[in-house]
């Protein structure tokens, strides 16, 4: 069964080959125009991808080794996501699928996400504590299966790596620029400038993340502005975010896993890849003799086209 995934639904024009539940490909082009703006522009991505999709689809059946009269099915994020980017996606995949007389099928984006976590995991996971931790989206959820799922908890406000991308807009760091937050804060020290963890005793699931990414701008502004901080004032200022970002999503894992017995911990998302995130992640799940699943590679933490063909092969 040759399965092609295609997501287009923020700023990543990407697809993805799996052939009987082997990835073969995953291409993903991310788009440079949106660094200017400090965020995604809607109407730019969907130009962006429109022009894109033909030249990845095609270097995407290469690496794979596919010929197009060969695929079986084509799946195609249809949400959540860029309403304009979303569209230049299934757009792509309506006509592909007409021209090649191959169906279509329409996937959940936060689907894709934890079943890249679940990639190549054979053993019993559920009912699963799972995680998706992205740019969008920060939930806690009780999963009987991949897709049902209840959410438990989530952000009241910005998503985990929303904040992380506008401190380090703060920082001067560009866009998205949590990995590169993320590079800082190992060289930084957390106790000199100390930042609120929020939502440690709101005594339910969810969290929030809009007033650390406001102390953090208060605390840059009382140090004069980005222009007089040091390289080691942004690595301590990283350091400190982090350290409460980290906190308000473990202290919230830790609450689930005492309300429930659960047989694994699923986590998805751009945020999961950061490794200092996953190794505190999985002293929890060690705590609470169960694993932790992340996914396997970089590629498959971010937005990818795999992860879509990956569900549509359930
Ligand atoms: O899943 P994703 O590619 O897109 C959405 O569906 O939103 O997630 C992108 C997010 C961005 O906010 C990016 O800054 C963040 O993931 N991110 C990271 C790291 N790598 C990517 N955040 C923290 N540490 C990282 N290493
Ligand atoms: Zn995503």
């Amino acid at each position: 069964m040759i399965i092609i995934g295609i997501d287009t639904s923020c700023d990543d024009t990407s697809v993805g080959v799996v052939v009987n539940g082997e990835i073969k490909a995953n291409l993903i082009h991310t788009h440079t125009e949106h660094a200017a703006w400090g965020g995604v522009v809607p109407n730019l991505a969907k130009r962006a991808h429109e022009e894109n999709l033909p030249l990845v689809w095609a270097s995407a059946l290469k690496t794979a080794g596919i010929a197009e009269n060969e695929i079986d099915l084509i799946a195609v994020t249809s949400e959540p996501g860029l309403a304009p980017a979303l569209w230049a996606g299934r757009n792509f995949a309506a006509q592909k699928g007409q021209e090649l007389n191959v169906p279509i099928k329409e996937i959940n984006h936060l689907d894709g996400h934890l079943a890249a976590a679940l990639y190549k995991v054979d053993d019993e996971v559920f009912p699963a504590c799972g995680l998706i931790i992205s740019g969008g989206h920060t939930e806690l959820l009780h999963m009987r299966s991949l897709i049902d799922r209840d959410i438990i908890g989530q952000t009241r406000d910005d998503a985990i790596g929303e904040a992380y991308d506008k401190v380090a807009r703060l920082l001067g760091l560009g866009f998205p620029g949590g990995a590169a937050l993320s590079k800082l804060a190992d060289e930084g020290d957390a106790n000199r400038f100390p930042l609120p963890a929020a939502m440690l005793q709101s005594g339910d699931l969810d969290v929030s993340y809009s007033g650390l990414k406001a102390a953090a701008a208060r605390l840059v502004e009382s140090l004069g502005g980005v222009e007089k901080l040091s390289n080691q004032d942004k690595c301590d200022i990283a350091a400190s975010f982090e350290r409460a970002a980290f906190k308000t999503l473990l202290t919230k894992i830790e609450r689930a896993l005492q309300q429930k017995s659960y047989r694994s911990i699923v986590v998805g998302g751009g945020v999961a890849a950061n490794p200092k995130l996953r190794s505190q992640i999985e002293s929890l799940a060690q705590s609470h003799s169960i694993p932790a699943h992340f996914p396997p590679s970089l590629d498959l933490c971010s937005d990818n086209g795999a992860m879509v063909a990956l569900v549509a092969k359930n």
